[in-house]
This record gives C-alpha cells, sequence and structure tokens, in this order.
C-alpha cells in the first residue's frame, strides 16, 4: 500500500493536535452580511482536534458530542453532522495518501451558539495543513479557507466567527471589502446566559432576509445603525470605558428586536442580566430566536437560571473570559 510521503511524520510517527476557541459575537449581527461593521471575540471554550494518521483506506472521525463515523476514501461522501469537518477534509482529498483518526473534543455544546461550526472547521483544516504540509498555515490563508468551508456548507456565513476562531482575542469585522482588526491589550469581561433553544442561523438569516425585502428602507436603516453602534462600541473597547459599550449593547439590541430575532425568553434574561450589579449592558448574541445572550461586565455568583420556569427550558449561565489564543498547535 502505498502512503503519503510527509516530511518525515507519516503513519505511527506522531499525531497532530489543535486547539481552537470558540466565539461569541458582541456587535453587528446580520448587519454583517450587508457590508456592516462588526465586533466578534474568541472565548476561552476550545474545541480540540487530534490527527492520527493510520494504515488502512479509512477516516475515522470520533468526537465528543457526535461520536464515530468512518468514511472510506473511494466512497467519500458528506453528512450531516459532520458536514463541516467532512467539508474540510474534501479541500484536501487529492493529497491525502493513507487513512487517518481525527478525534475531536469540544468544551462546548454545538448548540449553544458559540460558533462550534466555524471552529471545528478552522481546527480540521489547520490540522490537516500542519500534517500534509509539515507546517502551521498561515492565519490569513486559515482564515480564507475556512470562510470557503462554512459557506460550502452553509451557503451564508459572513465570516466574523471564523476569524475570531483563527485569530483570537477581540475582533472589528468587516465582511465586504475584508477588514480584520485584532484589538490588542484590551479586556473585556463578559458574561453569556444560553437561553435554552436554538434555530438554525440559516434559517433566522433567511426569515430576517424576508423581512428585508418587505421593508428594504426600513432594514437598510436598522444595518446602518447597528454598523455604527459597531464602530463606536471598537472605540469605547479600545477606550476601556464599559459603561459606554453597554449602553452601545442595550442600543443594539433594541435593533436586533426590530429585526424580529428577539423572543420571550431572550428579552426576559437580558432584562434580568441588566439589573444585576456590575453589569454595563446586555444583547442577544449571534443570530437570535435563540441560543446566548451575552453581557458586559462580571457577576460573581451564578444567578441564572433564575426560576423552575428557566431550569426547564435548560437556561445556562456560562463564565467566559475573551480567549488571546486563537488557532493553537499544540506542540509537544
Ligand atoms: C451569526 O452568529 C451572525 C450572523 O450575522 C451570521 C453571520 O455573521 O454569518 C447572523
Amino acid at each position: 500500500m502505498k502512503f503519503y510521503q510527509c516530511k518525515g511524520s507519516c503513519v505511527g510517527c506522531k499525531s497532530y493536535k489543535v486547539s481552537v476557541p470558540g466565539s461569541l459575537m458582541l456587535f453587528g449581527e446580520h448587519a454583517v452580511l450587508y457590508g456592516k461593521q462588526a465586533v466578534v471575540a474568541a472565548i476561552n471554550h476550545y474545541i480540540h482536534v487530534e490527527l492520527i494518521p493510520s494504515r488502512d483506506r479509512n477516516i475515522r472521525i470520533i468526537s465528543s458530542e457526535f461520536g464515530e463515523h468512518v468514511v472510506r476514501f473511494n466512497k467519500f461522501n458528506i453528512t450531516s453532522p459532520y458536514d463541516y469537518v467532512l467539508t474540510a477534509i474534501k479541500q484536501y482529498l487529492g493529497r491525502i495518501d493513507c487513512g487517518f483518526l481525527l478525534r475531536i473534543r469540544s468544551e462546548f455544546p454545538p448548540n449553544i451558539g458559540f460558533g462550534s461550526s466555524a471552529a471545528v472547521t478552522v481546527a480540521t483544516l489547520g490540522v490537516l495543513a500542519i500534517w500534509l504540509e509539515g507546517e502551521t498555515p498561515s492565519l490569513v490563508s486559515l482564515y480564507k479557507q475556512a470562510v470557503k468551508v462554512v459557506r460550502l456548507v452553509h451557503g451564508i456565513g459572513s465570516g466574523a466567527d471564523v476569524a475570531a476562531s483563527v485569530f483570537g482575542g477581540i475582533i472589528a469585522y468587516r465582511m465586504k471589502p475584508l477588514k480584520i482588526e485584532k484589538l490588542n491589550n484590551v479586556s473585556l469581561p463578559l458574561v453569556a446566559v444560553y437561553s435554552g433553544s436554538k434555530i438554525p442561523t440559516f434559517e433566522v438569516v433567511s426569515r430576517v432576509e424576508k423581512k428585508y425585502v418587505q421593508f428594504p428602507t426600513v432594514f437598510a436603516d436598522l444595518y446602518n445603525a447597528m454598523g455604527l453602534c459597531a464602530k463606536k462600541a471598537i472605540i469605547a473597547i479600545k477606550k476601556n470605558n464599559l459603561m459606554c459599550v453597554g449602553d452601545l449593547m442595550n442600543i443594539h439590541q433594541g435593533l436586533q428586536d426590530a429585526l424580529g430575532v428577539n423572543n420571550a425568553t431572550l428579552a426576559e434574561l437580558i432584562f434580568e442580566l441588566r439589573i444585576q450589579s456590575n453589569i454595563f449592558g446586555a444583547k442577544i448574541s449571534g443570530a437570535g430566536m435563540g441560543d446566548c445572550i451575552v453581557g458586559v461586565g462580571k457577576i460573581i455568583a451564578d444567578v441564572f437560571p433564575q426560576n423552575n420556569a428557566q431550569q426547564k427550558l435548560g437556561v445556562k449561565q456560562i463564565d467566559v473570559v475573551v480567549s488571546d489564543r486563537g488557532f493553537n498547535y499544540e506542540t509537544f
């Protein structure tokens, strides 16, 4: 059997381990898809991917969330729930000559709005590049490749979550024309609360787009205002003005509500989070109609869920810290 001739590190030699942070959208959801400014943060909840070359023609994927899945080279097809991973592998298929095991361990569930699809895509592409090319890929090329994969699977995607997972930290992001600025030497205390439910992002985006078609001038103004909030938030974050960031989050939340992506649980959680001492503002994070809310500031104790109904829904307070680290090759 012919094996891939890698640079001294093929079957049996070693395994390759990478980790990639999840992310939270802070400003510019939906508007970013129309070229407006957004802000996204990498967070200290990571996806770990290990690649171990094997002496067969099988690609075995084992994940903490979805169990085991085996694909043979000659019968390569892309199936859920591994569509991001398999589409990422497909980009390298012509260059892979032996099988491998891909072990995926996520520190967070895929359905809470921490950008797991983006993170696992970045991790898979990154570990394959290291294995096949013998060196860590450039972060810009990793970002571009991962955005391509996310759009192949998803149809849409601003790439903001990909940028946070690749570069880490707090990212000022614009999709078109592309601009990625990592805000260095800033600190932003964040709190996330999972609302207990999720509607897939593409579904929420498509609902919002239908409304855009119905009210194009109104939605254009809403997106402009969201972009302005994001721009002002970038200045406030750079100045460490948490009060201002919080005010802008509250304004932005009003605009997200106007888009139609709020629901009763999210609204309740946002108001409950806003009245906590040391919280400066709160809003939906991500597409909306579910997932998480995010607040700026700190709450010392666990205050969510606040009642039995929230507990039943699966509401959960999650401690998050901005991760300065993005894509990381874990050398031994
Ligand atoms: C989803 O987290 C944020 C959206 O703006 C979609 C995207 O940026 O790809 C709704």
